[in-house]
């Protein structure tokens, strides 16, 4: 808890920071007395936050559309199709798909997934990739939560999420966002952010932000379109679905509300994306018919 809280951020990245200048010291010295070897030299020098977890969390059930992960978009389930991009990013080490569905399970290993099954409990994803990651064993850096409803997501986003946390060592979040398009501005199902000029979220909301005066959406303005893929550093991951729910996460039913309202950094990148998640059966159409339409098969 304390190697995350905000409170103690400046102190632990100072000793961050003698941590390195140490092994800095220790990496000549042994460089000095074996004699310099690449691997040896880069081990000192790794990058934080280097091993990453794409995780891709599907559960059966579902309120609105059973067994979605299993839904056969052009002849391929869902989840296989979002498994494959996933593959396809450079930055991830390791992809599992993590479910509680024996069902869902068998299909993966089919097509060569790796699998962690995950218990039925999970409220939602973020649990979900925190139980899997226990249960993974191995010591990952970043989680890369890759939502199974969206199976063009491109490898480049998911690279650049990952890549914007690298890069920003005093988030422990990061997520992408799209232009949102001037006839979604009104929809409560499209999150919208607005965001710092360096590029961390300041709010996430259902409503329209920033609000125009007019009351109307305004065609002039940048609105953000929140996607649903976040990668998060593996610390912050444990303890975040401990932390207690926040007024605004309830009012607004947004899970990453809670990231923001806690004083937590979170890393936003902007990227050129048409987001088609898949929530309803009637969506299984509209992606079809756009693949055919962009000659994906
Ligand atoms: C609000 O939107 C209108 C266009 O709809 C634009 O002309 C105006 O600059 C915007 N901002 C304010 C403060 O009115
Ligand atoms: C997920 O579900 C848990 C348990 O209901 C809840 O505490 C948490 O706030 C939810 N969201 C996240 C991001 O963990």
């Amino acid at each position: 808890m304390a190697i995350c809280s905000p409170s103690s951020e400046s102190s632990s990245a100072t000793s961050g920071r003698a941590w390195v200048v140490h092994a800095l010291v220790v990496g000549a010295a042994v460089v000095a007395a074996v004699g310099a070897h690449a691997a040896v030299y880069f081990k000192w020098f790794r990058k934080d936050r280097s091993r990453v977890v794409g995780i891709i969390p599907a559960r059966f059930a579902s309120s609105r559309f059973e067994g979605k992960p299993l839904v056969r978009i052009l002849g391929k389930p869902m989840i296989q199709r979002t498994w494959e991009r996933a593959k396809l990013a450079s930055t991830l080490d390791h992809v599992v798909v993590a479910t509680d569905s024996e069902k869902i399970a068998e299909c993966c290993r089919e097509f060569g997934a790796d699998v962690i099954m995950t218990s039925e409990s999970c409220k939602n994803g973020t649990e979900r990739c925190n139980e899997a990651l226990q249960k993974l064993g191995k010591n990952y850096d970043v989680v890369v939560n890759i939502q199974g409803d969206e199976p063009l997501i491109e490898p480049d986003i998911i690279d650049g999420v990952v890549r914007a946390l690298q890069g920003a060592p005093d988030a422990v979040f990061s997520t992408a966002v799209t232009s949102l398009k001037p006839e979604d501005g009104l929809d409560p199902n499209r999150v919208k952010c607005v965001v710092d000029n360096h590029g961390y979220a300041i709010y996430f909301s259902r409503g329209l932000i920033p609000f125009n005066k007019s009351g109307k959406v305004n065609p002039q303005f940048p609105y953000l379109l929140h996607l649903g893929i976040q990668s998060f550093d593996s610390k912050f991951l444990r303890i975040y679905p401990q932390l207690p729910p926040t007024p605004l996460q309830l009012e607004e039913d947004l899970e990453q509300l809670k990231v923001l309202e806690n004083g937590y950094k979170m890393k936003v990148i902007k990227v050129d994306h048409d987001a088609h998640g898949v929530d309803t059966p009637e969506d299984v159409e509209k992606i079809e018919a756009l693949m055919r339409e962009r000659n994906i098969s």
